[in-house]
């Protein structure tokens, strides 16, 4: 695991979009794995001005996000689809046919989960998935848990992700309480992973993953085991490292 360590939100955003328009530039056709969160929101507003100055071209690239909300369709406002168009792919010249995110209007979790999955699969993993972290170090929507989870898989959201997410819509009671996510497991199929922690709430978290044990109670901490993670945080992120 490789550290990178950055001053403030902007530089973070700056190197993170740095190493995904490398990607770009070196694989035209490459496969992204995505994140939603306001964490890769800087990254990717970098990301659509080089678009635009011609210095980053998806018009090859392929996307595949980590989650989706169970429930809701994908033009709900509050959809991790409907995010993605707004903060991302509308901004960029991609083809959106090569855009996905798990169906999360399929109530039928299993075939959903496993249709994902073998889209995922079809697409030889990605080269690069871009990861957040949350407070309680999950990645996707893989919570703290017992054992590490597998492929994509139908989950119950904890209360403090329940909280933490629910700055994003009107009342709490409105935040989904179920998501599809893709699993660890094919998380860390990924050819290159790249973390970005930015904030003193996530410092906590950031240290758990880099330097605690390998456990499934901070499933970002199997990261380590990865041959090929890089992690982009602030120095407020890093303030307990
Ligand atoms: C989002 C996702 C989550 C977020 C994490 C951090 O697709 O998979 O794991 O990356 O909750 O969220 P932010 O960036 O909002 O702090």
């Amino acid at each position: 695991m490789r550290i990178i360590h950055t001053t403030d939100y902007k530089d973070m955003s700056r190197k993170a979009a740095n190493i995904i328009s490398a990607q770009v530039i070196l694989k035209p056709d490459c496969v992204l794995g995505l994140a939603t969160g306001t964490t890769p929101l800087g990254t990717y507003d970098q990301l659509a001005e080089w678009n635009h100055k011609g210095d980053c071209d998806f018009s090859q690239v392929s996307t595949y996000n980590l989650d989706e909300y169970r429930g809701l369709s994908h033009d709900d406002p509050q959809s991790y689809h409907y995010f993605m168009l707004k903060n991302f792919f509308e901004k960029i010249n991609i083809n959106l046919e090569n855009t996905h995110v798990p169906n999360g209007a399929n109530p039928d979790a299993a075939a959903a989960c496993a249709e994902y999955d073998r889209m995922v699969d079809e697409a030889g993993y990605p080269d690069l998935q871009l990861l957040g972290i949350g407070r309680n170090g999950h990645i996707g929507f893989n919570e703290p848990d017992d054992v590490f989870s597998k492929g994509t898989h139908c989950v119950d959201l904890t209360q403090s992700t329940i909280e933490a997410n629910s700055r994003l819509f009107e009342r709490e009671e409105d935040v989904p309480r179920q998501a599809y996510t893709m699993g660890v497991q094919t998380i860390m199929r990924a050819r290159m992973i790249l973390v970005v922690a930015n904030g003193t709430n996530k410092a906590q978290a950031v240290r758990d993953m880099c330097f605690g044990p390998v456990t499934p109670a901070c499933p970002a901490s199997i990261l380590q085991l990865h041959t090929n993670c890089v992690v982009v945080a602030d120095s407020d992120a890093l303030s307990l490292c």
